[in-house]
């Protein structure tokens, strides 16, 4: 069987909660939490999830959305959450979710959704193919649907664009 053919369940790569305490020295001048340090930390729980699904090496290709719904402060603790929402031929989306934790009165508020696309490389540092997922329950499925969904908008966006040339 090839390696597309074999299908792995969303479990096997996924991350729950990976804790992250936020200090003074991760604020912006607003007192809240820098975006872009969120940005980078999603990025690197996503590039986990990314490998450990297709077992490459994996680089971020794109981030089709990063939205930031609420802001975290000085002393929350970051809960970041990841998994493989579809795959292609060498490309994976991965959805990421991001909530702030009073960890004193265990409030949780969610303050993050991004999808990254990652790009398995082989020996040869070219693209090659990652095996497919496997979605099981009725959220698993639901973000299947929408990652082909986004997958098609990115694609007709980049041929309008090319056609413009
Ligand atoms: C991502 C990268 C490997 C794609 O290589 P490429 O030679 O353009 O590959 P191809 O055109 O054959 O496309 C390979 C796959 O990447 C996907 N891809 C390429 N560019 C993409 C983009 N901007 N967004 C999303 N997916 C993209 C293609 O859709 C294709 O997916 P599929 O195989 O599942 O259908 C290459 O552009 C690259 O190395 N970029 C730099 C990555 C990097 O440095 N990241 C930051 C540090 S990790």
């Amino acid at each position: 069987m090839n390696t597309k053919h074999q299908k792995k369940p969303v479990s096997a790569s996924s991350v729950q909660h990976h804790v992250y305490k936020v200090f003074p020295n991760d604020l912006n001048a607003h007192y809240t939490i820098f975006g872009g340090l969120v940005m980078s930390l999603c990025d690197r729980v996503a590039l986990v999830v990314s490998e450990r699904h297709s077992s490459k090496v994996c680089v971020t290709a794109s981030v089709d959305s990063f939205h930031f719904v609420a802001p975290a402060k000085d002393g929350d603790t970051l809960l970041i959450s990841a998994a493989v929402n579809r795959t292609w031929s060498s490309s994976m989306e991965i959805g990421v979710r991001v909530d702030a934790e009073n960890s004193f009165s265990g409030e949780k508020k969610h303050i993050v959704s991004a999808y990254f696309t990652f790009v398995a490389l082989g020996a040869d540092n070219k693209p090659c193919e990652v095996p497919e997922i496997e979605p099981k329950t009725a959220e698993e499925l639901r973000r299947y649907q929408g990652a082909q969904v986004r997958r098609d908008a990115r694609l007709k966006t980049r041929e309008s664009l090319t056609n413009m040339k």
